[in-house]
């Protein structure tokens, strides 16, 4: 899809379809609205009367053959109460108008900005919107559901900042399609994408972007003493990988910090000797989708440059219930020298995720943050929602909760009381590896890998419910959803 700027008058751009959006209230017809209306010789107020057009949330009114308008059909899209309204809100907007036209068979769209949005930040989110939107599930497909739209010209938009407005459409690009490699990977089933291919499809994409990239085998693995990452390894035909992606500043400066982003890359969660039930374990091929997300985000930080070090470290292995599994009541030694009693196999996204931490650390990084489809609790809580987010110091979180504001994503901050660390001691050795008592399967989850990131401010996403989605958005295909890729960019590009 080419996006541009388009700075000639709306009314004379051609195209398959030109779209806008109506606020809710008394204020429908006013400004940009008005003036359509007046070329519609009152027919959108005809609308308006009869209560068709109400401007609520993601509302959709279809015109065709608009009178003045050189396009061929008018979208109206409901943006909601003005009052309520944000400038990422666009990012719907422009992706509900997107997938509603491209079923339509419109080839050539115009999007027209509205008053109030006329800068870089609109251009960014209406171009991440289109662009996540695009986006299908039918790799696997002999025949594809919509063809695509081939060209979308920005409007309205102010002439003046052409340079800045340029550079926000790049920037949306770069992170809307990173998010979309993410989402292929997550798509991926089980049998196409092993950690060894995982770690391949990672490695061609940090040469072709310019990324420092590093696979450890398994040989390498046991070197190590990733033992946690091992225990779960064992009972699978497939050799783990650790796949680590590098990115330097130009201008590395003494003292900054070094972000490390940690993801739980298990191609495929059984669930081990503790196996899950057949009902939706096909489901968890997406248990890679931790990593996936950190995959995507170096993918988008390599083209957006920020002034600090990054390294990304994904454990990658399945989980699987072979005549060499480990067993629950097994006691494993993880990297850093704790000894984890595995009460339950299934809990395996922790154990990789805590090596992962602690050789992320041996690199060198001051700041963490791991991405995980680590438990079915954070459902339990927060539907899919919310994003559960988890960390330490409160400060750190809070930082981070500031980052997924801007990037439109939703997150909850979860508890890390103490009572939940309590809830992992073991009777044999340092930690168990699932919680006793009942309930709080979230933040015992939590409290597990905060064993390994001790003292490093650490945040963790737990993304279990929000990286799948079963049912399709207006704006978003159902299936992966590329969730905390914007966040984390966000983050990483003011720490
Ligand atoms: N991969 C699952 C979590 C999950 C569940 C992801 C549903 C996506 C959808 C994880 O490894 C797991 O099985 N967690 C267990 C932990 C329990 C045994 C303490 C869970 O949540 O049931
Ligand atoms: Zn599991
Ligand atoms: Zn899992």
């Amino acid at each position: 899809m080419r996006i541009q700027l388009d700075s000639q008058p709306y009314a004379s751009i051609q195209a398959d379809a030109l779209v806008t959006y109506v606020f809710d209230g008394d204020n429908r017809l006013d400004g940009l609205l008005a003036d359509i209306d007046r070329s519609q010789t009152g027919g959108l107020a005809a609308l308006v009367t009869s209560g068709e057009l109400t401007g609520k949330a993601l509302e959709l009114v279809l015109l065709h053959y608009p009178q003045g308008l050189e396009a061929k059909r008018l979208l109206l899209v409901g943006a909601g109460k003005r009052e309520k309204f944000a400038v990422g809100d666009l990012r719907k907007i422009a992706g509900t108008a997107a997938r509603y036209l491209k079923s339509r068979g419109v080839k050539k769209m115009v999007f027209l900005t509205r008053e109030g949005e006329r800068g870089a930040d609109a251009a960014q989110a209406v171009t991440e919107g289109l662009l996540v939107a695009e986006f299908e599930s039918d790799k696997y497909r002999s025949e594809k559901k919509n063809k695509a739209i081939e060209s979308v010209s920005l409007a309205g938009f102010d002439n003046g900042q052409g340079d800045a407005l340029n550079s926000a459409i790049e920037r949306g690009r770069v992170i809307a399609e990173s998010q979309n490699f993410a989402r292929d990977l997550i798509n991926e089933p089980s049998n196409r994408l092993t950690p060894r291919m995982l770690a391949a499809r990672a490695e061609a994409m940090a040469k072709e972007v310019g990324l420092g990239v590093e696979i450890l085998d398994d040989r390498k693995i046991t070197e190590l003493k990733m033992g946690a990452l091992l225990a779960v390894a064992q009972g699978s035909v497939e050799p783990p990988r650790v796949i680590v992606l590098r990115y330097e500043p130009l201008t590395p400066r003494p003292g900054a910090p070094v972000l490390g982003l940690v993801g739980k890359g298990v191609t495929f969660d059984t669930g081990g000797i503790s196996i899950k039930p057949a009902d939706n374990m096909e489901k968890m091929k997406y248990d890679m989708g931790g990593a996936a997300t950190m995959i995507g985000a170096m993918r988008a930080l390599a083209f957006l440059k920020p002034s600090i070090s990054v390294i990304a470290v994904m454990p990658a292995t399945e989980n699987m219930p072979g005549g060499r599994a480990q067993k629950p009541g097994d006691v494993q030694v993880a990297m850093s020298g704790k000894t984890i009693e595995v009460i339950n196999t299934d809990a395996e996204g922790r154990m990789v995720l805590a090596d992962g931490v602690t050789y992320a650390k041996k690199l060198g990084v001051t700041h963490i943050i791991d991405a995980a489809t680590l438990t079915g609790a954070i459902q339990v809580a927060l539907a899919n929602v919310h994003v559960g987010a988890f960390g330490t110091p409160r400060e750190y979180l809070d930082q981070f909760l500031e980052s997924a504001k801007s990037a439109g994503e939703k997150m909850w901050p979860m508890p890390m009381d103490e009572e939940f660390q309590e809830m992992i001691k073991s009777n044999i050795a340092d930690i168990r590896n699932t919680g006793s008592g009942k309930g709080g399967g979230a933040s015992t989850g939590a409290w597990f890998i905060k064993e390994f990131a001790e003292e490093t401010p650490w945040i963790h996403l737990d993304i279990a419910a929000t990286c799948w989605v079963d049912e399709g958005r207006p704006w978003l295909a159902k299936g992966p959803t590329g969730v905390a890729i914007r966040s984390i960019v966000d983050f990483a590009m003011k720490l």
